[in-house]
Order: C-alpha cells, then sequence, then structure tokens
C-alpha cells in the first residue's frame, strides 16, 4: 500500500510551452480540493536543489491560464544530473514534508525524475509539456498545437512574400528530433515540400522537382523544414542555389517565436485535463508514469519507456503532402 499524499510539489522543466501555466493552475487547484499542500518549485530541477521553493494557493494561480511561458520559470539543471545534486533535492523537498512531484515538460526532465523517484522513493507524476510531440503514449504534448499555430501564422505571412516576388523559400521550424511541428504546419499552408529527420531527404529528388516546376513557370514554393533533419535550412539553399541558379530563394528561420504566446484552447484543454489526471493519479498511488490522452482516453506511460519511445509518423501523411502539393 502507498502512503498517503498529504503535501506535492510541482515544477516546468526543460524548454517552456505555451499551456504549461495551464496545468499548474490545474495541479494547484486539483491539489486544494482534495486538501493537499501544494508547492511550486522554481527554475524546474535547480529549484529542487538550491530550495527555491513557494508555497501555492488558488488565487497563486489566477489569470494564468491564458498566458504562455511557465509563472514557475524553467531551466535545464546540471546539478540534478549527479548525485550529490538529487541528494539535495531530497533534502529541501523532505524539510518540507512532500511527499509527491508532478514534473511539467520533456523526455529530459522525465528521465530526471525517474532516477530520483528511483533513489529517493518520491512519487513522480509527469506531465507531457513539449512543443515537439516527441513522447509516445499520448496523441498530443501541451504546447504543441500553439505552437505549430504560431508557425502556420507566420508562414502563411511568408507565402504572401513568397507570392509578391515569385520566389522559393525555405522555412526552418523547431522540434529538436521531431519532424511533427514541420509536418503539421506544413500540411496546414500547402507547403510544397516537408524535410523530417523521421524520413530521408532526397536532395536529388527535391531538385530534379524544383526544376521540373520551374519549367511550368510554379516559381512560388515552400520548403519546410524541420530542424532536426539532416539538411539544415542554409545548407539546402545553398545546393539548391548551386543547382538551379536562376531561382530566387530565401531563408526563414523561425526560432523561439514557436515557443510563445497565449495557449490555443486545445492547449489550455490538455493541460486543465493532464493537470487534474496528474493529482488524481498521485492520489490513487500511482507513481513514475506520465499522463497522456491516447483516441481521447487518459493514458498512463512509466516514466522509463517515455523516454525510450518516440511518435511513429504514418506514412499516410507523407503521401498526403506528396499528392497535395502539385
Ligand atoms: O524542446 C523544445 C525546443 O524548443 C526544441 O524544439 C528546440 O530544439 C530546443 O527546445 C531549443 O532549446 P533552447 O531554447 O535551449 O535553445
Amino acid at each position: 500500500m502507498s502512503k498517503k499524499i498529504k503535501r506535492i510539489g510541482v515544477l516546468t522543466s526543460g524548454g517552456d510551452s505555451p499551456g504549461m501555466n495551464a496545468a499548474i493552475r490545474a495541479v494547484v487547484r486539483t491539489g486544494i480540493y482534495h486538501g493537499l499542500e501544494v508547492y511550486g518549485i522554481m527554475r524546474g530541477y535547480s529549484g529542487m536543489v538550491e530550495d527555491e521553493i513557494v508555497t501555492l494557493e488558488n488565487r497563486s494561480v489566477a489569470n494564468i491560464i491564458q498566458r504562455g511561458g511557465t509563472i514557475l520559470k524553467t531551466a535545464r539543471c546540471k546539478e540534478f544530473m549527479e548525485y550529490e545534486g538529487r541528494k539535495k533535492a531530497y533534502e529541501n523537498l523532505t524539510k518540507r514534508g512532500i511527499d509527491g512531484l508532478v514534473i511539467i515538460g520533456g523526455d529530459g526532465s522525465f528521465r530526471g525524475a525517474q532516477i530520483f523517484s528511483n533513489e529517493f522513493n518520491i512519487p513522480c507524476i509527469g506531465l507531457p509539456g513539449t512543443i515537439d510531440k516527441d513522447i509516445a503514449g499520448t496523441d498530443f504534448t501541451i504546447g504543441f498545437d500553439t505552437a505549430v499555430n504560431t508557425a502556420v501564422e507566420a508562414i502563411d505571412k511568408v507565402r504572401d512574400t513568397a507570392e509578391a516576388h515569385d520566389r522559393l523559400f525555405i522555412i526552418e521550424v523547431m522540434g529538436r528530433d521531431a519532424g511533427y511541428i514541420a509536418l503539421h504546419s506544413g500540411i496546414a499552408t500547402g507547403a510544397e515540400n516537408i524535410l523530417i529527420p523521421e524520413r530521408k531527404t532526397d536532395i536529388n529528388d527535391i531538385i530534379a522537382s524544383l526544376a521540373e516546376k520551374e519549367k511550368r513557370k510554379k516559381l512560388v514554393n515552400l520548403i519546410i523544414v524541420a530542424e532536426g533533419d539532416e539538411f539544415g535550412a542554409n545548407e539546402l539553399s545553398s545546393l539548391i542555389s548551386e543547382k538551379l541558379p536562376t531561382l530566387e530563394v530565401r531563408v526563414c528561420i523561425l526560432g523561439h517565436i514557436q515557443r510563445g504566446g497565449s495557449p490555443t484552447c486545445m492547449d489550455r484543454l490538455l493541460a486543465s485535463r493532464m493537470g487534474y489526471h496528474a493529482v488524481e493519479s498521485l492520489i490513487e498511488g500511482r507513481h513514475n508514469v506520465f499522463v497522456g490522452i491516447l483516441n481521447n482516453k487518459m493514458n498512463y506511460t512509466p516514466l522509463n519507456e517515455a523516454v525510450k519511445k518516440k511518435q511513429h509518423i504514418n506514412d499516410e501523411w507523407m503521401n498526403i503532402v506528396k499528392i497535395l502539393a502539385t
């Protein structure tokens, strides 16, 4: 029998993602509803190591559901990678009686939680907060939908200027080693080509298809490149310009704007539902899992599996890209 949880800590770790605040709010309010004390740990695992821990009340999380970023701030903490750092973190939790943790972050953050929990027997529940959608065990991660919508808005604008000048634009989007932001934003903006790390990029094929389009006077083309693809946007631009010097090529790297902004309705709902279930899970005695939603049903994946598996990209999507972009 796991012992009854009385005090929980919540933290955000790794790259921020829109909807983290909505998740914090859900954790705090569900915890308080169940009579728990809730603590906010600042700057990810750093706050645990350095004892930057604050009490959170219902009012502390008022007016944040619509805000991007994270009120708890976030960081990637080197000290927590060492046993000594984790021991310090454990002591800071125990002096307050914190006996359960909710970690909002990506797979790197889950890896830290898994190790910590095994060493010090503190139940940890993960919430997938990352724009990359690179964790298996959930259809969506908190922040992905907002990031894709931000990318779509930006790419639509780039298309306007591409049309005006008859140019080829190569647009690089984020996603670390995953191609989901590129795939979704590329399909939604009618991109002519989408390059993702999950599929081999055939540069000769791209050049042949651009040459064929140039012949039939289709000069406006958008190529969306995931940052994790084997070809970076700049390298791709040089290769194309070398082979097809008459094309006007420009590169646009969207960068961190994809991580900011007010979360979409979908991300707010996802974060609220997952945050609620994270606390319910701790109370029910679950530990070392992350909360996901698969086919609209709650799904709990052991943290160590989340670290190992990535989401699979279906070939159907690749066919759609090929057929629709002519
Ligand atoms: O994991 C989220 C993410 O935005 C990735 O898409 C990107 O590769 C990385 O973080 C950027 O990290 P940083 O903000 O540390 O440059």
